[in-house]
């Protein structure tokens, strides 16, 4: 959602904002700019859609860039950043939303606007407060008056680099006398493995070789950090899209995930114990390893419910302090899920991947499922990773952590065969899709978050309608939609004869199966084949998340960039 990054050291800035902006197009590519202090002055060059469109020719010792997912105004040039005063001596890149921008834009009156940006107010103002005082001063006084959330980096013309932040990610790489401020660490991890996340409402300046860090207007120490992906973990590996690269990682990343410290585990297990309810939420793919998990620890008899966050945000005054929520997002930065967070008292557990992320640092407890970068729009490791972490965390409840360990193990184990059985089928299955337009997807119990899962997989990356039903809802209504050929997925793994029941009502209406379990029926037009496992859940949604990559190649679309999508959405 938005990526920034901002370079001030001893190289020369353009080639690490490219570098940088490449790395951050997965956050959003509607259009792309970068920012130079080419002594004496700023340039400033933009480009609609992707990153790789920005020639970058101006040289620099500090520089800015961004990559915009379009909230405010258009998708066009005049509304990429980084955007500038009138006379362009101060240039800012910013993700979030000035929720205020039109009062503000009303007070700023005499200045010329560009574009149709919320973000635009940013350098306006902080020009007005430059003219009458010095640069720690007038970023304390812009902040006091922005509501909303931003993480902004700028250039100011004499020599400067600022950073701020509130409500939205931002991190700054230290690497000896040179500094990077970027969305996520992603953009610098080449150069540096150094740094320091910035807390709310904290602000930055960068003078050569030095950083100064503060808030309320006292400057405070931060401490640095050392992140312990690797930069290789963010490249492709030689695979064509970083989709395919992390479907394949997923033997691995599953292991990955059931290697938590078991003293993290017990002490998670206790949080679940002691509490009155659990809550367990989060956002799309998330939000179904959420619902996955509150089925896991009510098969251990807690009281345990799941509500997507956006909607969470209702209920939350009825939680008590005594209740205890699990919150479940890869990056930590989903703004839906913090937003609910804020609303309730009691402690919160978190199951993320991006350390050092927001929701991390708001946490009573966190534990990482450690997969590795995920840079694919669609997230597909991480959702194995987090049913691993909160299957481990069920087993957990019943006092059985070598157990649950054994049995994902052996899980992991069998992922690498389960891609291989079924290449040739989903060859087949993709080709079919083609001539469709819409299709359904159905399964009872543990089944249901998966047909819902898969037919998101499916519809952000193909762009053919899918919707999910659970198995016994199909026939009170949605039926109606079923003729000649459409397509109906169902996934065979809970409560197998009811969920064939509901696929035969379709199928004696038309529709045409594809199965999804352990042994193949009459019926079914295609099968995917999965082999017996205790988490099988884990293994049954592999496949689908081929079926989406393939389907999204053969229909011409960028896998890695679904249209309308970003990574890590930050805005309400
Ligand atoms: C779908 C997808 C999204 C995210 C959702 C939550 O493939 O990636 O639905 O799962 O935006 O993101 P996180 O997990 O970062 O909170």
């Amino acid at each position: 959602m938005c990526g920034i990054i901002g370079y001030k050291g001893e190289e020369n800035a353009k080639e690490k904002i490219a570098e940088g902006l490449k790395k951050l197009e997965y956050r959003g590519y509607d259009s792309a700019g970068a920012a130079i202090l080419a002594n004496p002055s700023i340039k400033v060059e933009k480009a609609e859609g992707s990153v790789e469109n920005l020639s970058h020719n101006f040289n620099g010792k500090a520089g800015i860039g961004h990559t915009r997912w379009a909230t405010h105004g258009g998708v066009n040039k005049a509304n990429a950043h980084p955007h500038t005063d009138t006379e362009g001596k101060i240039a800012v890149a910013h993700n979030g939303i000035i929720e205020n921008h039109s009062e503000l834009r009303e007070k700023l009156g005499e200045e010329k606007f560009e574009s149709e940006t919320d973000t635009e107010v940013i350098p306006h103002l902080l020009k007005k407060k430059l003219s009458e005082k010095k640069l720690e001063k007038a970023l304390k006084e812009t902040l006091s008056e922005l509501k909303g959330s931003y993480a902004v980096t700028g250039l100011i013309e004499s020599g400067e680099m600022i950073a701020f932040r509130k409500d939205s990610p931002l991190v700054i790489g230290v690497k000896e006398n040179s500094f990077f401020v970027a969305s996520d660490v992603m953009p610098f991890l080449e150069d540096t493995n150094k740094a320091i996340f910035l807390k709310d409402e904290d602000y930055a300046v960068i003078r050569d070789g030095e950083l100064k860090i503060f808030n309320s207007g006292k400057q405070v120490n931060r401490q640095i950090e050392e992140i312990d992906w690797d930069a290789g973990q963010a490249c492709k590996n030689g695979f064509e899209h970083f989709m395919k690269k992390e479907i394949h990682e997923q033997p691995e990343t599953v292991k990955r995930a059931v290697f938590q410290d078991r003293s993290d585990i017990e002490e998670a297990s206790k949080m679940i114990k002691d509490a009155k309810k659990v809550y367990l939420t989060g956002c799309g793919t998330a939000s179904y390893a959420a619902m996955l998990g509150a089925k896991y620890l009510r098969s251990q008899g807690i009281e345990a419910y799941a509500e997507q966050s956006h909607e969470f945000e209702y209920m939350a005054s009825h939680i008590d302090k005594d209740d205890l929520v699990i919150a479940v997002s890869q990056s930590g930065e989903t703004a839906d899920l913090l937003s609910a967070l804020k609303k309730t008292d009691c402690p919160v557990l978190s199951v993320t991947n991006v350390v050092g992320s927001t929701l991390a640092r708001n946490s009573d407890k966190t534990l990482y499922i450690n997969a590795g970068p995920e840079i694919g729009v669609a997230s597909t490791k991480a959702f194995t990773a987090q049913l691993t972490v909160l299957k481990l965390l069920s087993y957990a409840v019943a006092g059985e952590i070598s157990k649950g360990r054994s049995s994902l193990l052996e899980t992991a184990e069998k992922l690498e065969e389960v891609i291989k059985t079924n290449e040739r089928e989903l060859e087949k299955i993709s080709d079919y899709l083609l001539e469709k337009d819409q299709c359904f997807f159905i399964g009872r119990n543990k089944g249901r978050e998966l047909a819902s899962e898969a037919a998101l997989k499916l519809k952000e990356l193909s762009y053919i309608h899918a919707e999910a039903f659970p198995g016994g809802e199909f026939k009170h209504g949605t039926l109606s939609l079923i003729e000649e050929g459409v397509p109906v997925f169902v996934f065979m793994l809970d409560d197998e004869t009811n969920s064939l029941s509901n696929a035969v009502e379709a199928y004696s209406r038309g529709a045409e199966l594809i199965g999804c379990g352990l042994t193949r029926q009459d019926v079914f037009k295609y099968f995917i084949q999965v082999p017996e496992d205790d988490n099988r859940e884990i293994l049954e949604i592999v496949p689908f998340q081929i079926l989406a990559y393939e389907t999204s190649l053969k229909k011409g679309n960028n896998p890695d960039k679904p249209r309308n999508l970003a990574k890590s959405v930050t805005v309400k």
